[in-house]
């Protein structure tokens, strides 16, 4: 096995080494410069993605006979390829999935800390938060779950053969694309990174800097998808890529042992339903905060002539921050992976509760957040999302992540995948911030195979049973509010889905006690407004990619790709 391991990373080395990732393949085509659709209109079945070759895959998917399931895996490994950021076979996240005539079902593949982690293991001997150790090189990865969790998926609803679903991803790895503008940017910003972090100079690093154009070959990416199309789950849980894996843990000091990898395993989930404004949500529970946050704003704002206040009035405004102040302080005390921690749930969704948390609210005056602990009822920037919806009305909503851009920057030597970082999703000591700037308490505290919270917030909606909505977006903890924005857009301001995605967004989560809002999201005079109510508006990047996918009122779907990336949707 050890000769496998040295052989598989030197012919990796070796591929590294005489640049086989910038040349220009004689007999492939990749359509660049790419067209970014924004907006698509299709009777039959719609694909959003944040990438055109990925959205292209899914289509391909689908006009082969496949299913929702299906174009969603061949996404999913097709983004590993193509959105090194945030596409993954390293990471994992969660799908919801409604079948026409089924009932909707949730899969849970988020990471789970290894068996060896511990509370304090990003601690010094002080007791203090070491800067950094969470998010960079493999002890701040988590075991992956997207392979199982794609695996999965496809053993319960897939429809066509597996490695057909692979092998657009292998072919892209192998023969390589051209890599966007963006992309080449965050590669010659990450580059140092990458090196520090891995064992080896991976793919993703090009010594004279990318450009819009470039060609990404990945040859021991593709070879570990061609374990994952031959073998399922295990061409990545066991064998080779394990091997692999180990011994970059064992190169660069991570905690993942083969044997926690054997033990991953994905998890069917309940989806958390509510109705809202004549509407049936569903969406993602815990060990996501998405779906929790996402039922209490609107829960919070129900009750308010949010309509008449002003789409980024003041007054608006000035509700919702104060609805997400509230429900992110919730988040930070109650929240963490339910099959370690009482969540409740109930007690949190209550209407009396949310009602009782807004008693507190000011129409003039923002509400300190030091002075704003958590509740007390009765009883979790890189993702990406992407939705598909099929032929016979079949929906699937899927956000996935790496946890940070690029995850901890680690590549795995010889088996060419990105490790994530989501042990810094956990709270490293109780009020310690993470990369988010989110806080967490007891509940969120590491311990091993535990899950960290995650804000993944995929939501599915429904009206007179039949699919209306899909939608979702990256954004960490962003997500949740992101998403609350789009539908309080759409329900109460009374946009189409394409206004409600590309109007700018604002955020607040409690701590740090501020609104984050995208550059020019609001006028002047309402910041003012906004600042004479006490409130600390701090100008971010921009929020969030939304993917939605909406049913028109003539019945076809409309597909809408965020402005925000290179995000494109297409439909027939
Ligand atoms: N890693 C971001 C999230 O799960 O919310």
């Amino acid at each position: 096995m050890l000769f496998m391991t040295r052989l598989i990373i030197s012919l990796g080395l070796c591929c590294t080494f005489m640049a086989c990732r910038a040349q220009t393949p004689s007999k492939w085509y990749t359509p660049f410069p790419y067209t970014h659709t924004k907006v698509a209109e299709g009777d039959s079945a719609m694909v959003v993605s944040a990438h055109p070759l990925a959205t292209q895959t899914g289509i391909d998917i689908l006009r082969k006979g496949g299913n929702a399931i299906d174009a969603a895996i061949a996404v999913h490994f097709a983004l590993a390829v193509v959105y090194p950021q945030a596409g993954n076979i390293g990471g994992g996240g969660f799908m919801l999935y409604l079948p026409k005539d089924g009932n909707p079902v949730s899969l849970d593949f988020r990471e789970k800390a290894p068996a060896a982690a511990t509370e304090k293991m990003y601690l010094d001997s002080a007791g203090q938060v070491i800067a950094q150790k969470s998010r960079y090189g493999p002890l701040a990865s988590a075991v992956p779950g997207s392979v199982d969790g794609m695996w999965k998926a496809h053993q319960r609803f897939g429809k066509l053969n597996w490695g057909e679903l692979i092998q657009p991803a292998v072919d892209l790895a192998r023969k390589g694309y051209q890599i966007t503008t963006q992309e080449a940017e965050n590669l010659n910003r990450e580059k140092r990174m990458f090196v520090r972090n891995s064992s080896i100079v991976p793919d993703f690093v090009k010594f004279d800097d990318w450009k819009a154009g470039d060609w990404l070959l990945q040859r021991d990416l593709a070879n570990t998808l061609d374990r994952i199309s031959a073998d399922g789950r295990a061409g990545f849980y066991e064998g080779a890529t394990a091997a692999l894996l180990q011994h970059e843990m064992e190169a660069k000091g991570g905690l993942i042992t083969t044997q926690d990898l054997a033990n991953y395993s994905s998890t069917w989930r309940k989806p958390l339903e509510f109705d809202h404004n004549g509407y049936h949500v569903i969406t993602m529970g815990p060990p996501s905060s998405g779906g929790i946050l996402l039922e209490q704003m609107l829960g919070m704002i129900a009750p308010y002539p949010i309509t008449q206040y002003g789409f980024h009035s003041a007054a608006a405004v000035h509700l919702m921050a104060e609805a997400e102040r509230r429900a992110y302080a919730d988040r930070a005390q109650y929240l963490g992976d339910p099959d370690f921690v009482k969540i409740p749930v109930k007690g949190l969704l209550d209407s009396a509760y949310l009602a009782k948390r807004m008693a507190s609210f000011n129409d003039k005056k923002s509400t300190e957040s030091a002075n704003l602990g958590p509740g007390i009822p009765k009883e979790s920037e890189e993702t990406t999302h992407f939705v598909v919806i099929d032929t016979d009305g079949n929906a699937v909503s899927i956000t996935t992540t790496l946890n940070d851009t690029y995850g901890c920057r680690t590549v795995v030597a010889g088996a060419g995948f990105i490790l994530n970082n989501q042990m810094d999703d956990f709270s490293a000591k109780p009020g310690a911030s993470n990369l988010y700037g989110a806080v967490g308490g007891k509940a969120n505290a590491i311990a091993g195979n535990k899950r960290p919270l995650s804000s993944m917030t995929p939501t599915l909606i429904t009206q007179n049973n039949k699919i209306w909505m899909a939608l979702g977006t990256p954004g960490g903890t962003t997500i949740p509010t992101s998403v609350f924005q789009v539908l309080v857009n759409v329900w109460y301001f009374g946009m189409t889905l394409p206004e409600a995605v590309q109007a700018k967004r604002f955020h607040h989560q409690w701590r740090p006690d501020h609104i984050s809002i995208e550059e020019g999201a609001l006028p002047e005079a309402v910041m003012q407004s906004l600042e004479k109510m006490g409130h600390i508006i701090q100008p971010r990047t921009p929020i969030g990619r939304v993917e939605a996918v909406m049913r028109l009122p003539n019945g076809h779907w409309q597909g809408v790709a965020d402005t925000r990336g290179d995000d494109t949707t297409q439909g027939y």
